[in-house]
């Protein structure tokens, strides 16, 4: 293996907040209640900005624009500019769509361009620097979504976000810490001079006039000035002269594209997730269909069976996942087959609770069919009752590290979600087969799960959480926290979280939340466990709509997350 599993948990160890009590559990499990409209995100400025965008008239659309651009400014190590992300969304009459705005590979990308002369993954070349990144989706995205849906000009949207940008914020002490750990990292790939190579303490106030001018610009000229204007040529000047591959054609051509969302039954629930380029909708609807018929109430929360059917199912879907999913533009998937229950039930026929299967054992499920961690996620609900559930990304912390001094902003590194070779784990120790490979203009597979259930006919959760490979299993655990356990939203993301995903064959724990007697009872059945040193898994942004219409927020105690309302 070229680029180890643990650095999974380097990258999760990036987005870790506060420890969790010695029960991994935060000491407040009542979220935020709100009358008629609300805003969680991973920072309290992001948040604050989304809310007053819907106080000035704007719906969740409006909204979304705010808040993700205001997360491109509080919370550089995964807001973005030079990134992409997924919307799922639902309007209050029902209707329910979800739009696209992944990174693409550049054109002049290649199927083996991160390999040597002898065929071998060249350790960190997809990871960090001018080659890791992809063509950025998300001024697309944003532009996209608010232009069909949205009710105010741009330009009303982005003012306060300029002014953050401008007038600055508070650096919270996660932020210093984390901006702190890859001080070096920026210097190596930048220069001594760049913007984050000084030293940011907590409690300085961060001004970011540079990433201002940037956001005036899109402002005034809307997405062409990301796309075709002075931003791309600027962005384009500086890939092609140091060596980067992405063109002026490649930013011309990039289009966020509309897809049907991923919708699946689950007990009384319908569920609405991404699908492909993103895994996060099918594999979590595979793992809720083989769920369905285990009594997992009746196991009870945590319980070592409890845990083991879940972490059955995860290996099942994952190992699915990994050779079936990629950009569907590019494969064919065979979705309807992945969902199937009958195919389903099948996968789950040699599982037996006295002992663990081995991933080694589970390949794919055989059909006739010819695929930071640093993730960010954010929930609104409106007060007409449209919601949006967006997750977006620069993939690791900070992206390429590849920070643009005269736009203001860090580009993704996403290339890695891509397979780079056949079998040899990428950042999040996820293998992929050839239907993730990469080719010019294609989608890297994505786990993103941006996530709205209803309940009765009616929107009852809008859940996502980054966390790369783990996104899939805490969304999956925040569902069944709530609907299976009759948690609160708030409760729900406080509980501890754990994670497979079929290979590497281990389960991974939140450090000091499950204990010694559940622990030695998995290993007893045979289960590879990741314990003591695995960080926190996920920081989850999630509303739910309670029995009385209030809505609820979960804002994850492991971030600066922020959950307000009005
Ligand atoms: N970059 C993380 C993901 O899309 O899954």
């Amino acid at each position: 293996m070229l680029i180890p599993y643990r650095s999974l948990f380097l990258c999760l160890l990036l987005v870790s907040g506060p420890p969790l009590t010695s029960k991994g559990q935060s000491t407040s499990s009542q979220g935020l209640v709100a009358d008629h409209a609300m805003v969680v995100s991973a920072r309290e400025e992001a948040s604050k900005i989304g809310i007053e965008i819907l106080r000035q008239g704007g719906n969740a659309f409006d909204a979304m624009m705010a808040t993700e651009m205001a997360l491109a400014v509080s919370f550089p190590v995964a807001g973005n500019l030079g990134g992409g992300g997924f919307l799922v969304y639902r309007m209050a009459d029902g209707r329910i769509g979800s739009l696209d705005y992944r990174e693409k590979a550049p054109l002049g990308a290649s199927k083996n361009m991160y390999l040597d002369k002898d065929g071998n993954v060249i350790p960190n070349l997809s990871t960090q620097g001018i080659l890791a990144s992809g063509v950025p989706g998300t001024l697309a995205g944003i532009f996209e979504a608010q232009a069909k849906f949205g009710k105010l000009k741009p330009k009303q949207i982005l003012q306060p976000v300029i002014d953050l940008a401008r007038n600055g914020y508070v650096v919270t002490k996660n932020q210093a810490e984390s901006l702190r750990m890859h001080r070096q990292i920026f210097i190596q790939i930048n220069g001594l001079n760049t913007f984050f190579g000084k030293e940011i303490k907590e409690g300085d106030i961060l001004k970011q006039p540079v990433l201002a001018n940037t956001l005036e610009r899109i402002a005034k000229y809307g997405r062409p000035e990301f796309y075709k204007g002075e931003t791309a040529k600027i962005l384009v000047n500086y890939f092609q002269s140091n060596g980067g591959i992405i063109s002026k054609k490649d930013l011309a051509q990039y289009k966020a594209v509309w897809r049907d969302p991923i919708v699946f039954p689950y007990r009384d629930l319908k569920i609405i997730s991404m699908a492909p380029p993103s895994s996060g909708g099918i594999t979590l609807g595979q793992i809720m269909s083989m769920l369905e018929p285990y009594p997992l109430k009746k196991l009870g929360h945590h319980s070592p069976e409890y845990i083991q059917v879940l972490v059955e199912a995860e290996r099942r879907a994952y190992a699915d996942r990994n050779h079936y999913l990629g950009d569907p533009d590019f494969v064919k998937i065979p979705t309807n087959q992945l969902l199937d229950s009958a195919y389903l039930k099948s996968r789950m026929s040699n599982f037996s609770f006295e002992k663990a299967s081995k991933s080694a054992d589970i390949a794919r499920g055989d059909l006739s069919f010819s695929e930071s961690m640093e993730t960010t996620h954010y929930s609104i609900v409106d007060s007409d009752g449209n919601a949006v559930s967006v997750t977006t990304t620069l993939n690791g912390a900070y992206g390429s590290k590849v920070y643009l001094e005269e736009l203001g902003f860090f580009m993704n590194n996403e290339m890695d979600d891509f397979s780079a070779k056949a079998g040899v784990p990428n950042m999040f120790g996820l293998v992929g087969t050839e239907a993730n490979s990469i080719a010019p203009g294609k989608r890297m597979l994505s786990s993103m799960t941006p996530t709205l259930v209803e309940k009765e006919g009616k929107l009852s959760m809008v859940v996502g959480t980054p966390g790369g490979s783990t996104i899939i299993t805490t969304v999956l655990q925040i569902i069944l926290n709530v609907y299976e356990f009759d948690m609160g939203m708030q409760q729900a993301v406080n509980a501890p979280r754990f994670h497979h995903q079929w290979l590497p064959d281990l389960v991974n724990f939140e450090p000091k939340a499950f204990g010694t007697a559940l622990v030695n009872q998995l290993k007893s059945k045979g289960y590879l466990l990741n314990e003591g040193n695995s960080p926190i898994i996920g920081k989850v942004d999630a509303i739910r709509v309670l029995p009385n219409g209030k809505l609820e927020g979960g804002a994850d105690p492991r971030g600066d997350d922020k959950a307000l309302g009005y």
